[in-house]
């Protein structure tokens, strides 16, 4: 049997129909657009906005955010065709399922996990802290031990449990909690735009694009995988910091590729999918480039606070009941990130157990709140102690190369399945492919190559725990791999896509 072996669209169509598996459809395409605004708009754009700005570009954050979003939007296109013909909960793991076969699929599904799971812990984490900072704000601090930063950060292991549950109970109440917190949210990072325009001095803005001068470079397994192999010195500021700045806020981005997870509890996928990834994508790169624009006018970029500079800038002007509704904004905004990355786990692991890669009695869908209930409880426990008990800081650029791999492989499999299934019905298509995927692809890649060693390291580990699994559990378990899946679950699939048959161009 080929290590290559794929899955068929039709089947992963028609597996979504087994009652046991089946979710519930009842998300549209503006619940999509706002699952997409709530789980991208966090921690990134809170905080990374004045790291970015004081450290590495100054003003010309902006175009950074620019940079990302086109990345990003490269990214977005290629998720957006995939996920108009194969409207399958998983993401990129049933994508390339279909196209770069099993294998691969299995190691994608495993880097969304990493992405996801880590994702939401890194969230929780932040909204410990700023949880911490409003606390502080309002007079009623809370104890060093059990806070941001303590022991045990028992705030995000509450926050996860809470989350976790509501999740179990539904994703149409999840979603409804969502909205009015995406909406607190929205209103917050408009609020700092409309009323940061009252402080801004445009002399701040001035050099937009500052001197480039050497950096401070970090040096052995901080160090990025590019400088540790070309043995290039970094600049800060000038041309390669807006780079640098785009790799550093392209965590301000993650996410929109979450609401691809989400297709099969929607309406109407092929048409909804498409607009969902885009829309969030759009609004919140219109969003951020406009927070960076203000921020940068209201302080200078030199004063710029790197954790909380949103919050410290009004703080700067003396306007400190605004820094402080700020900090409740965050604190509501963070919430829905941690929300979305939760239910985006469960719904890949749901999938990778569907196709038995994972135990499939985990895939099992409540009768009554149709949630995959084993896994959403599994998937909350383990975030709860990895956001409680890790140490802060580790874990964040984990998420970038787990979102940032997956990127890469979903654009290759756009090219892989337009050659092998060029009959297959798509409602939306990326213009000029094989360019613009391939552009994608490389694009992701060169942001790979920026984070650093000791990230590709424990990277690495990752994969190797993955394929240690795989071939010691999953490939034998697969219900592609079991004798007759095709006929007794899709009488009406032909034969021509059995597995082994990747040289084949129909399969
Ligand atoms: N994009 C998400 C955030 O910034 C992960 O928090």
């Amino acid at each position: 049997m080929s290590v290559l072996r794929t899955k068929s669209v039709e089947q992963s169509i028609a597996d979504t129909d087994e009652p046991e598996f089946r979710l519930k459809k009842s998300l549209t395409a503006l619940d999509l657009t706002v699952f997409g605004i709530g789980v991208v708009i966090g921690a990134g754009i809170f905080t990374l906005t004045g790291k970015a700005a004081h450290e590495v570009a100054g003003p010309a954050i902006v175009i950074s955010f620019a940079v990302a979003a086109i990345a990003c939007a490269l990214a977005a296109l290629c998720y957006a065709e995939f996920a108009s013909t194969v409207p399958v909960a998983g993401s990129a793991y049933t994508f390339s399922y279909s196209s770069l076969g099993e294998l691969f699929a299995w190691i994608i599904g495993w880097d969304l996990i990493l992405e996801m799971f880590l994702g939401a812990s890194v969230v929780a984490q932040g909204w410990s802290a700023y949880l911490g900072t409003l606390m502080e704000q309002l007079g009623a601090p809370i104890p060093d031990a059990i806070g941001y930063g303590g022991t045990v950060d028992v705030m995000a292991i509450v926050l996860v449990l809470v989350l976790g549950g509501l999740m179990t109970f539904g994703i149409k109440e999840s979603l409804r909690v969502n909205m009015v917190l995406v909406a607190v949210k929205l209103f917050i990072v408009l609020f700092v735009i409309i009323a940061g325009l009252l402080f801004v001095n445009p002399a701040n803005w001035s050099p937009f694009v500052p001197a480039a001068v050497p950096a401070e470079s970090p040096s052995g397994l901080t160090q990025p995988l590019l400088q540790f192999l070309s043995g290039i010195e970094p600049t800060a500021f000038g041309v390669g910091g807006i780079f640098a700045g785009a790799a550093l806020v392209f965590f301000a981005y993650i996410g929109f590729d979450v609401v691809a997870t989400t297709a099969e509890e929607t309406k109407n996928p092929q048409r909804d999918l498409p607009i969902g990834i885009i829309a969030s994508l759009v609004i919140c790169t219109l969003l951020y480039c406009a927070v960076a624009f203000v921020v940068t006018g209201m302080v200078p970029y030199q004063e710029l606070d790197p954790t909380a500079a949103l919050a410290q800038a009004f703080v700067f002007h003396g306007a400190t009941w605004m820094a402080t509704l700020i900090s409740a904004g965050a604190v509501a905004g963070l919430t829905t990130v941690v929300l979305t990355l939760l239910i985006g786990a469960t719904r890949i692991i749901f999938a990778m157990s569907r196709d038995a890669l994972l135990p499939a009695s985990l895939a099992k869908v409540h009768p009554r709140f149709r949630t995959p209930w084993v896994i959403s409880i599994v998937v909350t426990v383990i975030v709860a102690i990895t956001a409680g008990f890790t140490p802060i800081g580790v874990l964040e650029q984990m998420v970038n190369i787990g979102t940032l791999s997956a990127f890469v492989l979903v654009s290759v499999g756009v090219i892989v399945l337009r050659r092998k299934r060029p009959d297959l019905k798509r409602t939306f298509r990326v213009p000029l492919s094989p360019w613009l995927p391939g552009l994608s692809a490389l694009i992701c890649i060169y942001l790979m190559l920026n984070l650093s060693v000791e990230t590709w390291l424990r990277f690495l580990v990752w994969l190797a725990a993955g394929f240690v699994i795989y071939f010691a559990y999953s490939r034998r378990h697969s219900r592609i791999g079991q004798p007759g899946y095709e006929e007794f679950a899709l009488p009406h699939v032909v034969s021509h896509q059995r597995d082994d048959s990747d040289d084949d161009p129909r399969s």
